[in-house]
């Protein structure tokens, strides 16, 4: 079976090339991926898969029928692009101003597509239901609850996904157990004092003075009070506030964002940051409202699943093609809500160059993917694919 999937990636290249090239020149924003749908959903018909458009806003199902199974294994791939001005030369560059592929979401769902035309030519159909979900949003963190409300995890049972992973060579497959991103919530706190004279601060409560502390003092408490072992990072990104060089400001606003890789610290950060932010302003008479806002939680990869795509990803590419990444990220992933109604993995798949001295990072005007990792994607999806129908009861 190994051979007759790799042989079928071999013929599909070139044409899986061609894909990835016309998604990468036309990019589109969260939530208005209306061109990719319709071309993702176009070439999926014409696989002989049943294809649903619309779903959750600008979204794809497409299902390839399983004979008898009736267990549904689900593959996710994102669409969207980034706003960003493109600064790499190539042919197919970017044809949108100010839009860019720069998270290889291009990639991600040629892997998808081609792992559909894989499984859909195969020599006997799979014993059940393979739903690939092509997700718009995921750079805003919302594409995977709009699939999810539409429905698109009913009845599924395991979910695979990938990411690209500049720091990875192409050809090359990152496998991680357990964590592999952060949980992120968005945070907004308003501290509100009262305005007076610049001259005489006794007369009024100075909020950009305890906005000030409020920064600090959650810095040194996630220090001196959060387990070290499950870290959390609290950024304030944005800081308004005061309206006159020589008034005191009355109200500042902070925004920021909450990372954190343990479910426990998750769950206690809103009291916490509360309690802390409440004790800074009480002596000085300010008061301060506080929104928390949930995020995604962390992608936990499943062991057994993880240990699929490892041992598939082993075989299809050879042993020195896989790398255990050490390392948990604090970026996010919204794959994270599908793993709150299935189990699943999310692989990383290694789109590095060699033969440079620098791979640029993801969401990175210059950031490039080496094409040799399609084959190696598909090859490890659609192996994993079979697998997961022919290992497991
Ligand atoms: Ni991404």
């Amino acid at each position: 079976m190994l051979r007759q999937i790799h042989a079928l990636v071999e013929d599909l290249t070139p044409r899986l090339l061609d894909i990835r090239r016309h998604l990468h020149s036309h990019p589109e924003l969260s939530g208005q991926e209306y061109k990719t749908a319709a071309y993702v959903s176009g070439v999926l018909s014409s696989c002989g898969l049943e294809v649903q458009e619309l779903v959750g806003k600008t979204g794809v199902i497409g299902e390839l029928r399983g004979s008898h199974d009736t267990r549904i294994l689900g593959i996710r791939a994102d669409m969207d692009g980034l706003p960003l001005t493109e600064r790499v030369n190539l042919a197919f560059a970017s044809t949108q101003p100010g839009l860019m592929h720069a998270c290889g979401h291009d990639v991600h769902t040629t892997v998808a597509m081609g792992t559909a035309m894989v499984l859909a030519q195969l020599a006997s159909p799979l014993p059940g239901t393979t739903r690939f979900l092509f997700q718009p949003a995921e750079e805003t963190a919302q594409g995977a609850r709009w699939m999810i409300e539409a429905g698109a995890m009913a009845g599924v049972s395991a979910m695979l996904g990938l990411h690209v992973y500049p720091n990875l060579a192409a050809g090359a497959i990152g496998i991680r157990y357990g964590v592999l991103t952060a949980a992120a919530d968005d945070l907004d706190i308003t501290i509100i004092g009262e305005a007076g004279h610049g001259a005489r601060p006794h007369e009024a409560i100075d909020a950009i003075w305890i906005a000030a502390q409020v920064v600090t003092t959650l810095q040194q408490a996630i220090s001196r009070t959060q387990n070290p072992l499950h870290p959390v990072v609290l950024t304030i990104g944005q800081i308004g506030g005061g309206r006159a060089a020589n008034v005191i400001a009355e109200r500042v606003t902070l925004s920021g964002t909450v990372r954190s890789l343990h479910p426990d610290s998750r769950k206690h950060l809103p009291e916490w940051i509360e309690k802390i932010v409440a004790a800074v302003c009480q002596p000085y008479g300010a008061r301060c409202e506080i929104r928390y806002r949930r995020g995604v939680p962390s992608v936990v990869n499943d062991l057994a699943l993880t240990e699929l795509t490892s041992r598939c990803a082993r075989e299809a590419l050879g042993e020195t093609h896989l790398q255990l990444i050490d390392e948990p990220s604090l970026g996010s992933e919204d794959f994270s809500l599908y793993l709150e109604h299935a189990p699943g993995t999310m692989f990383r798949l290694g789109v590095g160059f060699t033969d440079r001295a620098t791979n640029y990072p993801l969401h990175h005007p210059k950031f490039e993917v080496n094409e040799a990792a399609i084959a190696t994607g598909v090859m490890t999806m659609a192996y994993s694919a079979y697998r997961y129908w022919h290992t497991s009861a």
